[in-house]
């Protein structure tokens, strides 16, 4: 199985990804690293691990089916046939999801239904939750509404700022992503409608 990994930012689950790859805890390669910012530390973690690093520019296509055609070109060029998203911070349309549907993946640091979109252990906090965490789910057309493949819980301490709690759940991140693509690669991870079964 080859795994395409989109990433915008500093690129730490990126990061538990490669060394997952390259320790064979995940058995599949990842063949390539698709940034939308060119100065995303992500790109530098997959040219020091040699993985082929493209950023595609947004700002150089009329309208986000066209970026889409793009990617999709991409990808197809790669044979990729596992999209996992580590920290993009586009919008996925349409286009590229019913190209691969139920192919690709996010984590989002909460635990879904609550606090979806952006800044999630702020709202997390403002909200004043006891606990919180990560999902790891399939990516449908809405915003962090896919199925759900994976959770872990963080306890939430009363003198955490969003920081704090953005690193104990950055913790549990690193370790559950890594399991969920494992699992996927194994063929372990089956969906029927909206659940997910984890054989
Ligand atoms: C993570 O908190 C992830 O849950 C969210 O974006 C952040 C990416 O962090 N989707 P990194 O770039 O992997 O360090």
């Amino acid at each position: 199985m080859k795994i395409a990994v989109f990433a915008s930012g500093r690129g730490s689950n990126l990061q538990a990804l490669i060394d997952a790859s390259a320790s064979g805890f995940i058995p599949a390669e990842i063949k390539l690293v698709i940034s939308d910012n060119k100065n995303a530390v992500a790109l530098k973690r997959a040219e020091a691990a040699r993985i082929e690093n493209i950023f595609i520019d947004p700002d150089k296509f009329n309208t986000k089916r066209e970026y889409e055609k793009d990617l999709i070109e991409l990808l197809k060029e790669y044979k990729i046939d596992l999209i996992v998203l580590a920290g993009f911070m586009r919008i996925l349309t349409p286009t590229l999801i019913n190209q691969y549907k139920n192919k690709i993946i996010n984590i989002h640091p909460s635990l879904l239904p609550a606090f979806k979109g952006l800044n999630a252990q702020k709202q997390a906090i403002d909200y004043g939750v006891k606990y919180s965490g990560c999902t790891v789910h399939f990516v449908d057309a809405g915003v962090d509404t896919g199925p759900i493949i994976e959770q872990a819980v963080v306890k939430v301490d009363d003198s955490d700022s969003a920081e704090d709690l953005s690193k104990k759940i950055l913790k549990e991140e690193h370790r559950i992503y890594p399991e969920v693509i494992r699992d996927i690669v194994n063929n372990k991870i089956i969906i029927e409608d909206r659940k997910v079964i984890r054989k």
